[in-house]
C-alpha cells in the first residue's frame, strides 16, 4: 500500500512525512514534488511532480494507493492545478485523497476561500473516496514576525481583539498522519484547529513574558498593516491580502472552539507558549 505526499518539501509537508515515517516507516511513502533536489533528506522514494504538467503528475501517481494533497501555495493559480491532480489521480486509480483545505471553507469570509471550495467540489464530483482536513491557521504565520517584533519593540497587525484558535504546523500534520493510518475517515470533513483561542494582544503579552521585556501589540488600520509588510519585501498583492486575512480574523473567522484536531491527535494542541517558546529557542541558536 503506497501513501504519496504532495507538496513534501514545503513546510506542511515536511512535517507531514516525518509523522507519516513514524507510523508507516519510509518505505510505503512517496514524496510528489516540484523540485526534486530539495527533496534528497526526505529519506523516502522521490518522484517529480509540477501540478503544472499533467504527464509528469500520472507518471507519478502510478502505483499510488492514498494521497495526501497538500494546497498549492500559488494562491490564483490553485484550482486549475488541483484539477490536474486530481484529473491525474483519477486516470491513475488512486483509491483515496486526504486533502488540506481551509477552517470553514464553506462559510468563511476569507478569500483564500474560494480555491478551497472550488477544490472539495472537484474532489465531490471526481467519484474518488475523499476526507477533507480544513486547516485553521498556522501559530507559524505569527511567530514568524517575531523576530521583527524584537527588533522595533511591538508585534503590529490588524486582528484587533480577534480570536484566533491558531495551532502548528506539526499538529496539522500529525492529524493528517493519523486519518491516513487509521480506519473510518473517507468522506468525512474535519474542521481542525487549536484548543485554546488567542488574541495578538495576548501573542504580545506571551511574548514580553518570556523576553523580560515590553512588547506591546499595536492593532493598525489595514492599509497602513500591509504597508508595512510590502516595505518588509512582501509583494503588495500578498501584503493585502495578509492584512485583510487580518481584518477577517478581527471578526472572528479564524475561531474555532470544535476540538477535532486534538481529538485527531489525541493530545491537547501546542499551545501559545510553547510557540513562541520554539521561536524564540531557534533564534538563540542561530
Ligand atoms: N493554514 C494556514 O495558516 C496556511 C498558511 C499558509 C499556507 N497554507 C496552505 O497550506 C499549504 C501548505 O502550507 P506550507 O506552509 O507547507 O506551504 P509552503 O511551505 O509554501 O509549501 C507549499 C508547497 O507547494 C509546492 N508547490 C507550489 N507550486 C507547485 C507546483 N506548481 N508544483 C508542485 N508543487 C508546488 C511547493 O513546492 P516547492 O518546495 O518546490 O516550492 C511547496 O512544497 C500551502 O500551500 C497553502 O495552500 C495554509
Amino acid at each position: 500500500m503506497k501513501t504519496a505526499i504532495t507538496g513534501a518539501t514545503g513546510q506542511l509537508g515536511r512535517w507531514a512525512v516525518e509523522k507519516l515515517k513514524q507510523r508507516l516507516g519510509g518505505e510505503q511513502l512517496i514524496a510528489l514534488v516540484r523540485s526534486p533536489e530539495k527533496a534528497a533528506d526526505l529519506g523516502i522514494e522521490v518522484r517529480p511532480f509540477d501540478y503544472t504538467k499533467p504527464e509528469q503528475l500520472l507518471d507519478g501517481l502510478q502505483g499510488v494507493d492514498h494521497l495526501l494533497l497538500i494546497s498549492s501555495n500559488e494562491i490564483g493559480q490553485r484550482a486549475p492545478q488541483h484539477r490536474n491532480i486530481i484529473d491525474a489521480a483519477k486516470q491513475a486509480g488512486v483509491k483515496w485523497i486526504v486533502y488540506t483545505s481551509l477552517l470553514h471553507a464553506d462559510t468563511t469570509p476569507l478569500s483564500l476561500a474560494d480555491e478551497h471550495v472550488e477544490t472539495e467540489e472537484m474532489l465531490r464530483d471526481s467519484g474518488i473516496p475523499h476526507t477533507i482536513l480544513r486547516n485553521g491557521w498556522y501559530f507559524e504565520n505569527y511567530t514568524v514576525s517575531i523576530p521583527a517584533a524584537l527588533e522595533n519593540g511591538a508585534l503590529v497587525g490588524s486582528a484587533g481583539q480577534g480570536k484566533i484558535s491558531s495551532a502548528t504546523r506539526e499538529d496539522y500534520a500529525e492529524a493528517a498522519a493519523v486519518v491516513l493510518t487509521t480506519e473510518g475517515h473517507v468522506g468525512k470533513v474535519y474542521e481542525l484547529a487549536g484548543d485554546r483561542a488567542h488574541t495578538l494582544d495576548e501573542l504580545a503579552a506571551e511574548l514580553s513574558r518570556q523576553t523580560k521585556r515590553e512588547i506591546p501589540y499595536k492593532n493598525l488600520p489595514e492599509d497602513q498593516y500591509a504597508g508595512i509588510l510590502a516595505s518588509l519585501g512582501i509583494p503588495e498583492f500578498y501584503a493585502k491580502a495578509i492584512a485583510s486575512f487580518d481584518i477577517d480574523a478581527s471578526k472572528g473567522a479564524l475561531f474555532d472552539q470544535g476540538r477535532e484536531l486534538s481529538q485527531l491527535i489525541s493530545r491537547e494542541t501546542t499551545s501559545l507558549s510553547e510557540a513562541v517558546k520554539t521561536v524564540l529557542d531557534q533564534k538563540q541558536h542561530n
